[in-house]
């Protein structure tokens, strides 16, 4: 196997639970959707292709340059000042985005604000009680950790307690809360993922000294195995008066 193929092989895990997510969308009906933290568009696509009226935003950059010369509608903008009025949407999105934001409770607001009838969130999710998913999270946390020796903001996922608690304290009383987990259980091969990190490490500055701690990343993983990460979803729908 080769690495492009081990890239392949977790986009069918990602491909599998962005539609878990669009089907969870969809039966809430939405009128219109902004999906904030846009990516590749995954889910534009997908929301036009169901016929409602999509669109993202995204932080600038040659991925959202791309959308935009391929017709995807779609803007640069940020989760804490988005470029629409009060209401202007019927239904936000923000898919595996809370974890790349330092302030999660100004940017619920925010999408409080522009939403008019929802807010469908997810967060990457790892059944713990399960040996490989323990490995799963090992290798999430220590990607995690290279990425902010890079630069980059990314942390821990946030679970429900978390993801609520960035929520005005009255959410309960303003909206219907839904949560619902979505994982399919499938083995990621060990020496697969290893070519991989090899791969980062190499290609990251002083990634040479990051060998030991990957080497322990990796016999944590032999007693653990490693499975694909699933994905928990929330759903917060404003109560009718
Ligand atoms: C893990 S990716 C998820 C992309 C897409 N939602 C998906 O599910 O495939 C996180 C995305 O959040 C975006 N992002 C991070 N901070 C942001 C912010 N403050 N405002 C808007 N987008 C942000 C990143 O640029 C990135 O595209």
């Amino acid at each position: 196997m080769t690495i492009e193929d081990a890239r392949a092989a977790a986009y069918v895990n990602h491909d599998w639970l962005t539609d878990e997510f669009v089907r969870l969308l969809l039966l809430q009906d939405p009128a219109s959707v902004l999906d904030v933290g846009c990516g590749k568009g995954q889910l534009v696509r997908a929301c036009a292709a169901a016929g409602i009226p999509a669109s993202g935003v995204d932080q600038a950059g040659p991925r959202l340059d791309a959308l935009i010369e391929e017709g995807v509608d779609v803007r640069v903008g940020t989760a804490y000042d988005l470029p629409f009025e009060k209401g202007e949407v019927d239904w936000i999105t923000l898919r595996h985005v809370p974890h790349h934001l330092e302030d999660p409770p100004r940017a619920f607001a925010e999408a409080l604000r522009v939403a008019r009838t929802g807010i469908h969130l997810a967060e990457p999710w790892y059944d713990l009680t399960l040996p490989s998913q323990r490995g799963s999270l090992a290798v999430d946390l220590w990607e995690k950790r290279m990425d902010r020796m890079g630069g980059m903001y990314h942390a821990a996922t946030l679970d429900l307690d978390e993801l609520l608690a960035a929520f005005p304290a009255d959410i309960h009383a303003t909206h219907e809360v839904h949560a619902h987990r979505s994982l399919r259980l499938c083995d990621r091969s060990l020496p697969d993922y290893r070519e991989v990190a090899e791969l980062r490490l190499s290609k990251m500055q002083d990634g040479a000294a990051q060998m030991d701690s990957l080497d322990e990343l990796f016999a944590g993983l032999e007693q653990t195995g490693l499975s694909w990460n699933g994905s928990l979803t929330v759903t917060l729908r404003k109560r009718s008066r």
